[in-house]
Order: structure tokens, then sequence, then C-alpha cells
């Protein structure tokens, strides 16, 4: 009977100590591989290799000069986005954007690991997406520097590691923390930094400048009107947050859903549509004495086509 019970004893101290190691490795391993929250310079590092297609021409002494001057300055924390960190700059001129590597990285350890068929194919599948997405989007952003600077204030792209810049940026982050980035190795463009759309409108209404924010609508219309009639077509149009103004004149701000479309052209009425519908909510939900005045200026733009 007391040799039953010992046995008894044993098995269920064995059976405790496995539970609780697994439970303590679990715990150990999602300690170890829980993902910061936020930017880290980790997440915008990348390993790809030098790309000839991402290349977009030497700089001029002029473009050189500026884009020193630019990178001279600190640059802080502003914003986050699906696919991108935004900084600006101290002068408040500039807004530099590093991308999320995370669906863009095809050199992982996981390529490495011998995997049985099955899991092969599942990795092969999931290289081949990461890679596409980031031909788009770095094609999204050619695009944008070869057709739009003006349209979305694009003044630098880098998107080859290089050694000419020779410039350790300084970035504060979210937290205040400051890093020293050796900007040559990173991937990044430099923009002018807007206003963004809905806010800048308000700021005008609400300061009586009435005429101003129609003709800043209707710049953010000519936006539209012009970037379709380059053959290139939007797929990411919200004015909340991927579009701005700058000055006079509207801006768009996010540029990694951009393509070359055939369509672009003849689908322009559509995309103003979807842009004038957007401004028409806010107007109505924000400032309904001025809806009116806002349909008629849709309704001449849109004959105007
Ligand atoms: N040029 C800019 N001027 C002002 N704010 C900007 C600018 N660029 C980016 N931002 C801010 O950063 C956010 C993310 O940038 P965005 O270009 O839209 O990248 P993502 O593709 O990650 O959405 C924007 O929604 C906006 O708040
Ligand atoms: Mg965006």
């Amino acid at each position: 009977m007391k040799i039953m019970a010992n046995k008894f004893n044993k098995r269920v101290r064995l059976i405790l100590f496995n539970v609780s190691s697994i439970l303590a490795l679990t715990i150990i391993f999602s300690i170890c591989s829980a993902r910061k929250k936020g930017f880290t310079v980790k997440k915008i590092t990348s390993y790809h290799t030098f790309n000839p297609d991402w290349n977009v021409g030497t700089l001029t002494t002029l473009e050189k000069k500026l884009t020193d001057e630019i990178l001279d300055q600190p640059f802080s924390y502003l914003a986050s986005g699906n696919h991108c960190y935004a900084f600006e700059s101290i002068d408040g001129k500039y807004v530099i954007k590093f991308f999320k590597q995370k669906h863009l990285r095809t050199k992982i350890w996981e390529n490495y690991l011998p995997l049985p068929n099955k899991l092969n194919k599942h990795r092969l599948r999931a290289l081949k997406s990461r890679t596409k997405l980031r031909n788009q989007t770095y094609n999204s952003y050619k695009l944008a520097y070869t057709h739009l600077s003006e349209e979305t204030g694009l003044i630098f792209l880098h998107l080859n590691k290089t050694k000419y810049l020779n410039k350790s940026l300084k970035i504060i982050d979210q937290n205040k923390k400051n890093h020293f980035l050796d900007i040559d190795n990173y991937e990044f463009l430099i923009q002018k930094k807007a206003t963004l759309g809905f806010e800048k409108l308000a700021s005008l209404i609400d300061n009586y400048q009435l005429e101003t924010a129609f003709q800043l609508i209707e710049s953010l219309y000519e936006t539209i009107i012009t970037r379709s009639q380059k053959g290139l077509k939007d797929a990411d149009m919200q004015i909340y947050k991927n579009f701005g103004f700058l000055e006079d004149r509207a801006m768009e701000i996010d540029l990694d859903k951009l393509r070359e479309d055939p369509k672009a052209q003849s689908r322009c009425k559509e995309d103003l549509h979807y842009i004038a519908k957007q401004v028409q909510d806010w107007m109505d939900n924000t400032y309904p004495n001025h809806s009116k005045q806002l349909q008629s200026l849709t309704q001449a733009t849109l004959e105007s086509l």
C-alpha cells in the first residue's frame, strides 16, 4: 500500500515538474520574443542588398546642399502609419519617413531552418509576397519622386544603401530617447511637412478665412486631376490622414499606394467623386452652413472635366 502511494506521489511530482517547466519555458519565450511597442531602430533596419531599380539618379550639387542642411538638424517623432514611422525636423519644415521593414523583410533567420516540404512551401510563399510588397511599395515611392515631386512635396528618396551622405542623424523617439543613425544605411524619404487635411481647413474656417479654405479644396481637387492625367492611381485616398496642405496648395502625403494605371485618366471623375464625398461629409457634419457652397464647387469641377 505504502509503495503504491509513493509511486503515485512520484508520478504527480513528475507531472507537476513537467507542467511547471513548460510554463516557465513558455513565459521566458514570450518575454524574449515580445515585440516592443512603437518605434525601435530595429524595426526600420533592413538587410536588402543594392538594387539598381531603386536608384533615382545621383544628387545634383543643389540637392546635396539642401539634403545636407536638412539632415544636419535633429528630427523628433511625429506619427506612425501602417507602413512607416514619420519624424519631423526641429525647424518644422520637413518630415523624414523610415519604412517599417516587418512586411518587407526577405532575409530572416527562418530562411536557414531546414523545414519539411509543406512548411517550406509556406515559407516560400511568405517570401514571395514580401518581395512583391517591397517592389510595389518602392516602385510607388519612385513614381512619386519621378512624376509627382510638386504634388507630394517629396524632396529626397533613398531606397538603396549608400556611402555618400556621411551623416549621423539624430532622431528623438516617442519616449524622448535619442538615437543616432548612420543615415547611409537606412531606407527613407524626405518630404515637406504639411498640415493634415481637415485640421487645416477647420483652422481656416474657424479664423474666418473661408475663401482660403475653399481655394485649398480647389487645390485638392486639382491635385487629384493632375495625378490622374499623369496616368497614376492612388489606392489610399483618405483625406484625414493621407492628404495635407502646405501654403496655398494641397499635398498627397502618403506615397506608398501609387501605381501606373492606363485607366487612371478615364477614372479621374470617379476619384474626384470619392475625394469630394469625404470633404462634403466632413463639411455637412462640421460646418453645415457652407455645405451648399461646397456642393457648387464640386459640381463645377466635375462639369469642367
Ligand atoms: N509630409 C507630412 N506632413 C505632415 N504629416 C505627415 C507627413 N508625412 C506623414 N505625416 C504623418 O505621418 C502619418 C503616416 O505617414 P504616411 O505617409 O501616411 O505613412 P503610412 O503609409 O505609414 O500611412 C500620416 O498619417 C501623418 O499623420
Ligand atoms: Mg498613411
